[in-house]
């Protein structure tokens, strides 16, 4: 096939791990397996158009952020294609022009790498597919996956939903560190709706990107054991999701969020990303789940801000506490109100 120049469009939604991904090898290549919620409000929305070009040497592309021409992001979209051209020949013969912008606020403090490099990479594969239609779904997004997480690696679990683990794990059938895979057991309908409301407690610039976050686990005193905490924990999980025991799965959740800050405060150098805030937050949860009852839990990404993650049928009481008891820690009283979702989808 040969196509001349035509356009594309995804949404891609960003992802909250539950089993953490902290430590890689080579290529994006995960040191533990992890496991995720894909959310549903919190995307990333690209639309890529392509034009056959002449000179066919170099990557050509513009990029757009929210309708105007983004500079400081080009370098990395630059080494996300030369990681990728291996598996996609064909992305230096045409010029691109990437137009992106997502559902949640600018410097947010949510990551947008894993929604907007599975967006991009969503298109990608479907120029991949125009070119080579004989392809089978299953291939398209594994592969779809698999070049997202060359992009970044938690993007590779914002392709599909509603729960997705990434990483090789003996218990779970088809899991690959090359690509996130759907969940394949029965998932319990505690979990149905599940409930994701994201505190927007510090809006800052992070003070230690993954990348450097990353490498310190390598010469990292407690590395080897977390690596097999986290296989422990996914374990764990298999079972949790599938008999709906809420109370085990909070202590799996919080425990892996502490534990991944634990990570950043044990490194050469150290770093605490949590705030003054994130611990009020945190106590209160802890109060509020002792009086009332409500399995509701935290986790955290590599940030201040706090997941609030809870079963659906819970929404209107943890909601009026949130707005009660939480809000006064939150910047300018933001949070963003996300649930459970379905992964990339085209538009
Ligand atoms: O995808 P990266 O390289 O930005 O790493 C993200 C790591 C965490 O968000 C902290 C944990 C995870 O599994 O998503």
């Amino acid at each position: 096939e040969s196509i001349e120049s035509g356009n594309f469009q995804w949404s891609a939604p960003s992802n909250i791990a539950l089993v953490k991904y902290w430590g890689k090898k080579a290529n994006q290549i995960p040191a533990n397996p992890s496991v995720s919620f894909t959310l549903n409000n919190c995307k990333t929305i690209t639309k890529l158009a392509f034009a056959k070009k002449q000179n066919t040497d170099n990557f050509s592309f513009d990029l757009f952020f929210e309708g105007k021409p983004k500079e400081d992001f080009k370098p990395k979209i630059q080494k996300f294609f030369e990681r990728i051209e291996i598996y996609l020949p064909f992305l230096k013969d045409y010029h691109f022009t990437i137009d992106t912008q997502n559902t949640f606020p600018h410097s947010s403090g949510i990551a947008s790498s894993a929604s907007g490099m599975a967006a991009l990479a969503m298109n990608l594969m479907s120029l991949e597919k125009a070119l080579n239609p004989a392809m089978t779904e299953d291939y398209f997004y594994q592969k779809a996956s698999l070049l997202a997480r060359l992009g970044s690696g938690s993007a590779c679990r914002s392709v599909k939903g509603q729960v997705v683990t990434w990483g090789q794990q003996r218990n779970i059938k088809r899991s690959s560190d090359l690509y996130g895979v759907e969940f394949p057991y029965n998932i319990h309908e505690n979990f149905k709706n599940y409930q994701d409301t994201i505190l927007l407690v510090d809006k800052g610039e992070k003070q230690v990107s993954s990348t450097v976050g990353h490498d310190l686990m390598h010469n990292h005193p407690f590395a080897e054991r977390r690596f097999a905490q986290a296989h422990e924990n996914l374990d764990k999980l298999i079972v949790i999701f599938e008999n709906g025991n809420l109370e085990e799965f909070i202590k799996i959740v919080e425990s892996e969020a502490l534990t991944l800050h634990a990570m950043m405060m044990t490194s050469m150098p150290y770093f605490i990303l949590m705030k003054p805030n994130t611990l009020e937050i945190i106590n209160k949860i802890w109060k509020f789940r002792n009086e009332t009852q409500i399995p509701v839990c935290f986790t955290l990404d590599a940030g201040a801000n706090v997941h609030v993650l809870y079963p659906n049928k819970d929404k209107e009481s943890v909601l009026q506490f949130i707005k009660d008891e939480l809000v006064g820690y939150c910047q300018n009283g933001q949070y963003l109100c996300d649930e459970i979702g379905t992964g990339a989808m085209q538009l």
